[in-house]
């Protein structure tokens, strides 16, 4: 079976399960567990910022930021389209207890890049009566826009925003490495423009869990106090630390070859001329499709697994997902293009 749902569902190396095996641990409630403690340090020196904090997950770490940014009542400015507005099961109303204020970024054919006009638009005026704009996140690479990639230029120009207005800017990074790899940019010519930054290394990276929550120490202070009230002191967390840095350090490199991949699939899909490929074409690792008459998505779903190969749905109005990742060859890529080219053509005559 090629899987192609999401690039979270990849299997823990050999050399990730020896490392875990092997790795020394303590309590990482305690602040003592050299393995976390690695791991920390070396994502914020790749960051550039002075501190980091382990989570167990990316919605975790999201919904950290948030608390830690923004007081109950406030309001946070995300895209419409965004991993914390769609995914995160209101979590913002039940953490932080902030509002979304959401804002569309594809009217400007910008496609999950916020526009600084948009964002300053957005920021709610001193009135009593309003609520209180304290954040404005942006999500990069971006997930529902099929892995587009916002540039350390923008970045720059909203953070600038954001100083202005005091307001502060959370990256929701989650494939930051992605937009990275994509543009050969180091991470920390993105996080130099961030308050923090959520980075994930059980994506396209390939650790089995965890993510961080990156900035200034006084950001993390307050973000291991959010961590424990989410019961997210994880104890002896060495072992998933250990597998994380094989991920970072061993898996960026590779990040390329799932892009290649991604874009072998996008380009077939697109020249057939029966597929409308999102924002083609693709930047990243993942690939957002439909036929050109929507199908119905399940029952398309069902067909391509009866021929081996998992996806997912995209977005709503028939759309489809293919995320790729270190697990899937290039051989695999083509097989996988073979099986919707061959599940489509059936639909076309049904
Ligand atoms: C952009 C983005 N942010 C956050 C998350 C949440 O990560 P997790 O599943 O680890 O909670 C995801 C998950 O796919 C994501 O795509």
């Amino acid at each position: 079976m090629i899987d192609l749902r999401s690039d979270t569902v990849t299997m823990p190396t050999d050399e990730m399960r020896h490392a875990m095996a092997e790795c020394i641990v303590g309590d990482d409630v305690f602040v003592e567990d050299p393995t976390v403690n690695t791991l920390q340090n070396d994502i914020a020196a790749l960051l550039g910022k002075e501190d980091a904090l382990f989570v167990p997950s990316g919605c975790m770490s999201n919904q950290i930021a948030l608390a830690i940014h923004a007081k109950a009542g406030d309001e946070v400015i995300v895209d419409d389209e965004s991993h914390i507005f769609h995914y995160e099961t209101a979590a913002p109303s039940i953490i932080a207890r902030v509002q979304l204020r959401c804002v569309s970024s594809a009217s400007q054919g910008t496609r999950g890049a916020l526009s600084v006009d948009d964002v300053e638009r957005a920021i709610r005026p001193g009135a009593y009566y309003f609520p209180r704009t304290s954040l404005v996140c942006i999500e990069n690479s971006h997930n529902r826009y099929g892995g587009t990639v916002l540039t350390p230029a923008h970045f720059k120009e909203l953070k600038e925003l954001c100083d202005s207005r005091s307001l502060a800017l959370h990256c929701d990074g989650a494939r930051l490495w992605n937009a990275c790899a994509a543009l050969d940019v180091e991470p920390r010519e993105f996080a130099v423009h961030c308050d923090t930054l959520s980075v994930c290394l059980s994506k396209g990276l390939g650790a089995p869990v965890g993510s961080l929550l990156v900035g200034s120490h006084t950001h993390i202070q307050a973000a291991r106090r959010w961590r424990k009230i989410l019961g997210g002191g994880m104890r002896q967390a060495g072992v998933l630390a250990a597998a994380g840095l094989i991920a970072l350090h061993k898996h960026r490199q590779g990040l390329h070859f799932d892009h290649a991949h991604a874009a072998q699939f996008a380009k077939s899909l697109h020249e057939s001329g029966s597929f409308i490929v999102d924002n083609y074409p693709t930047q990243t690792n993942i690939v957002i499709f439909r036929m050109v008459n929507p199908v119905d998505t399940t029952t398309y779903i069902e067909r391509c697994q009866q021929h081996g190969l998992r996806i997912s749905t995209g977005r709503e109005g028939g759309w489809l997902r293919a995320v790729f990742h270190h697990q899937v060859s290039a051989s695999q890529t083509q097989e996988a293009i073979d099986i919707i080219k061959a599940v489509s053509s059936n639909f076309a005559h049904n």
